[in-house]
């Protein structure tokens, strides 16, 4: 008989692209929804690209009554519902802090009555806070969050006792978790309540913590989340991309495609049960060459990003994966090189009609003085 999978928050970005990748292996999917409106617009309808042998609940993972029913005649459970933004979390702490870290609590007291043979939760890099570092040594070094003060100053870098700057390398899942968000806090809250109720139930768990996800089909108006959704919705409306600090701040971009394929293998590998995974690409570039290339690709060149040289609370330098443990352990090696991937984004963008709300919120995050 065919394994049934659900997937709380199916209906979204990455959970819809892992829909896909789980059908195409011979999997029946279900979605719990409740097609929140920040991502799947006013109408709060079903959306056009989620695949239609998805069968679709529309309800809340707050909710025990749409939890248990979406539990019924399912072997495994992929955990993504949650509020994503890490600007947003940052004033709507009350939301965010219902939504994934209570969400959760209610979908794992549903498991330990109703247990499956595997869970695997979607966490983030923004746990990390900073990436690793070395010094000038060769050391390796963590660092804490860059000084307010060095901030209003404009200077970005990292530095060591030292005042040498130091070096950005990536990022393995030793690092020690520095939480410098309501949303990179609730990340961690799930990641671990996941795998401390696997461990004490039974439940072979998995945490994948993704990078910067990117592809078709991210809610494009939402101007919370996702930087190359965001970038996009600027170009699409002929506006600059904004960018904050100087736009050499480094981050791993990996194809919402890999993603999915990474998650697939995490279902399928039992020596995966107990463990953490980068879901990276494994390749880092700068904010700044990431804004010209979409903009290339979409025949924007001529809108050179806009460098704010403003700085938001809760944003790190740099951070990129150390994707050898996905590699070692789930087999994982990422198909879609970053150019084609940007070209597939380009095509999609085409046919999309975004609302920039850019400016919306950073007014919200300056009237907050969530901005420097
Ligand atoms: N996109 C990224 O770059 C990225 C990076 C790291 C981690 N993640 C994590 O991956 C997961 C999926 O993210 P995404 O980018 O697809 O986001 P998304 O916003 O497109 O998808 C989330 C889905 O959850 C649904 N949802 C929200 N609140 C819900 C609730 N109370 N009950 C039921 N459903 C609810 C939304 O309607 C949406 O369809 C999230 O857990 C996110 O934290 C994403």
């Amino acid at each position: 008989m065919k394994q049934r999978i659900l997937i709380t928050g199916g209906a979204g970005f990455i959970g819809s692209h892992l829909a896909d990748e789980l059908l195409r292996q011979g999997y029946e999917v279900r979605a719990l929804d409740n097609l929140s409106e920040q991502v799947h617009g006013k109408d709060c309808k079903r959306p056009e690209y989620l695949h239609e042998d998805v069968e679709l609940i529309v309800g809340d993972v707050r909710n025990p009554e749409d939890v248990e029913r979406a539990l019924e005649g399912v072997d495994a459970v992929f955990h993504f519902a949650a509020m994503v933004g890490v600007g947003q979390s940052m004033y709507e702490i009350r939301e965010y802090t219902d939504v994934n870290n209570m969400g959760t609590a209610v979908l794992l007291e549903a498991l330990i009555k109703k247990p499956v043979k595997k869970l695997v939760v979607a966490s983030s890099m923004s746990i990390y806070g900073e990436g690793l570092y070395k010094n000038q040594q060769g050391e390796l070094m963590t660092a804490d969050e860059r000084p307010l003060e060095q901030l209003k100053a404009a200077d970005w870098e990292l530095y060591d006792a030292q005042k040498q700057v130091l070096q950005p390398i990536p990022t393995p899942e030793t690092k020690a978790p520095t939480l410098s968000s309501v949303y990179a806090l609730s990340k961690y809250d799930q990641e671990r309540l996941c795998l401390m109720t696997g461990r004490a139930y039974n439940i072979p768990t998995v945490a994948m913590r993704f990078f910067n996800v990117y592809g078709t089909r991210q809610a494009l108006s939402n101007p919370y989340t996702g930087v190359l959704a965001i970038f996009a919705s600027r170009l699409l409306n002929n506006n600059a991309p904004m960018i904050f600090e100087d736009g050499y701040q480094q981050r791993d971009f990996v194809h919402v495609r890999d993603v999915a394929l990474a998650c697939r293998l995490a279902l399928e590998n039992d020596e995966a049960n107990g463990q953490v995974f980068n879901v990276g690409s494994g390749n880092n570039y700068t904010i700044q060459e990431i804004a010209e290339r979409l903009a290339t690709v979409m025949d924007k060149k001529h809108l050179a990003p806009q460098i704010t040289g403003k700085y938001r609370v809760g944003d790190i330098r740099h951070c990129y994966a150390d994707i050898s443990r996905a590699q070692q352990v789930l087999g994982f090696y990422p198909q879609v090189e970053f150019n084609s991937g940007l070209e597939e984004l380009a095509d999609w963008l085409e046919g999309q009609i975004a609302y920039d709300r850019v400016n919306e919120a950073s007014a919200e995050l300056a009237a907050r003085g969530l901005t420097v």
